[in-house]
This record gives C-alpha cells, sequence and structure tokens, in this order.
C-alpha cells in the first residue's frame, strides 16, 4: 500500500478503521520545463537515491514508520528512493515512482498517471530534523533526477491539514491543480474532485 500522506492521528485512525473518513486532498503538478528553485538547507545534508544496501544496512529502516522489507519491495519494483544523509546517517527519506497507476489508500482508488509522469509519494523527515529544508531538499534532488530521465511532469498529493507539505509544493515549484474529496461512512463512500482555477493556490 502506498501513502501518500502525513502519519494519521492515533484517534482518526481508529476512526478510519471502524469505517468512517473524511479526507480532502490537494493534487499538485510539477512542469519540469520551468527551472527547479534552488534549495538550501539548514544543516550540511547529502542527498541521493538509496541503494538496496542502504535499506538493508541502516537502522530507521528496520522500524516503522517504513519497514526495510517494504521499502525493499519497492526498491525492487523499480520505485526510486531519495534518502537524506546527515554524518552517514538517513534522517529522511521520499520516494518517486513512474508507474501509471498508484493506489492512494487515503482515498481508497486509484490515480492514473500519464507517459512522462512522475509522482512523488511517502515523504518522512526524522523529527529531529524537521524544519530544516530537507523534505524541500530531497524534491528539489528528485525534480532535477526526473528531469534527466525525460519526465516532463511530476505530481504529487498533499491532505489539506498538511500545512507543512503544502508549503514544500508550493516552495518547489508545484501549483495545486485539484481537489479531492472522499467521506466514507461504513459502506457508503462518495469521492468528488475539483479542478482549481486560480494558480497559484495556497497562501
Ligand atoms: C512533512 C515533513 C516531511 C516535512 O519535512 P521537513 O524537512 O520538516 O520540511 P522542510 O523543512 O523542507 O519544509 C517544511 C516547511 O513547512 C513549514 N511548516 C512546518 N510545519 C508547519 C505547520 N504546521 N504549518 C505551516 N508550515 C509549517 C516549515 O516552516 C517549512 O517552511 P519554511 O522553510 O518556509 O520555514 C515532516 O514534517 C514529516 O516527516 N512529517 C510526517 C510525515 C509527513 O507528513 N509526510 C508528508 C507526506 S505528504
Amino acid at each position: 500500500m502506498k501513502s501518500a500522506f502525513a502519519r494519521i492521528p492515533f484517534a482518526q485512525y481508529l476512526l478510519w478503521q471502524i469505517g468512517l473518513r473524511h479526507v480532502e486532498a490537494l493534487i499538485w503538478e510539477c512542469n519540469l520545463a520551468k527551472e527547479i528553485p534552488r534549495i538550501e538547507t539548514k544543516i550540511l545534508v547529502e542527498i541521493r537515491k538509496a541503494t538496496v544496501r542502504d535499506l538493508r544496512d541502516h537502522a530507521h529502516f528496520g522500524k516503522p514508520p517504513l519497514r526495510r522489507d517494504k521499502a525493499l519491495k519497492r526498491l525492487n519494483n523499480g520505485d526510486i528512493c531519495f534518502i537524506a544523509l546527515w554524518k552517514g546517517l538517513i534522517i529522511g527519506y521520499m520516494w518517486a515512482t513512474l508507474k501509471r497507476k498508484v493506489y492512494i489508500p487515503e482515498l481508497e482508488r486509484e490515480i492514473a498517471f500519464k507517459d512522462e509522469e512522475g509522482y512523488l509519494y511517502d515523504s518522512f523527515v526524522f523529527p529531529d530534523f524537521r524544519r530544516k529544508g530537507l523534505f524541500k531538499k530531497m524534491v528539489e534532488e528528485s525534480l532535477h533526477h526526473l528531469k534527466s530521465q525525460n519526465v516532463k511532469r511530476v505530481k504529487g498529493i498533499t491532505v489539506t491539514t498538511n500545512r507543512a507539505s503544502e508549503r514544500v509544493m508550493r516552495d518547489t515549484g508545484f501549483y495545486a491543480v485539484r481537489l479531492a474529496k472522499f467521506v466514507r461512512i461504513f459502506r457508503f463512500k462518495r469521492f468528488e474532485e475539483h479542478k482549481l482555477e486560480a494558480l497559484p493556490q495556497v497562501a
């Protein structure tokens, strides 16, 4: 299961488990023909693509939020993991995929992508290292990498409660293009998607 979003609060998780869900999410798009903004981080970090060895050796992948077997499976399936390293430690990661269809668990549906489109998902920075520009820097590096692979457009999804992720998307050259709403009340499900007209959104 690919999670596009932040880890959800426990109370919300419980509601989801019993079949009650209300999610609003922004779908973001970045056109790689445009210049990719340059991000400065507050600490010196190395951002690079993770290897199988990184995922095997680093202790961070041996426990939640992302278990090693799941991370290795993603890598074996062709997804790319970008890692942020500080003094040799993995302090953050972010995933990218070029698949044409991706299941978004929070919206309980698949989202389709066109040829030459990439999708960023499942970003995580360890709490002690947040607000230092690491997520933004991983996005910047991933955009350069995807552009070098002839990807023309990159997408991302954020829940509307995740202000930090919205900020990262906006500051790295993304625009919110659609608003998705999903409601589940036990077996009743409703999904809506609206095109956002005026760009850019989000202050
Ligand atoms: C979301 C997350 C990846 C951000 O990582 P990060 O390295 O701290 O992000 P950055 O430092 O690159 O940028 C975050 C920006 O949001 C801002 N921000 C952080 N929390 C915020 C909040 N509650 N409201 C508004 N802005 C916020 C930061 O100040 C920063 O902006 P600035 O550089 O202009 O000051 C990290 O908080 C995290 O791992 N959260 C849990 C998992 C998650 O939510 N993943 C995202 C899935 S889409």
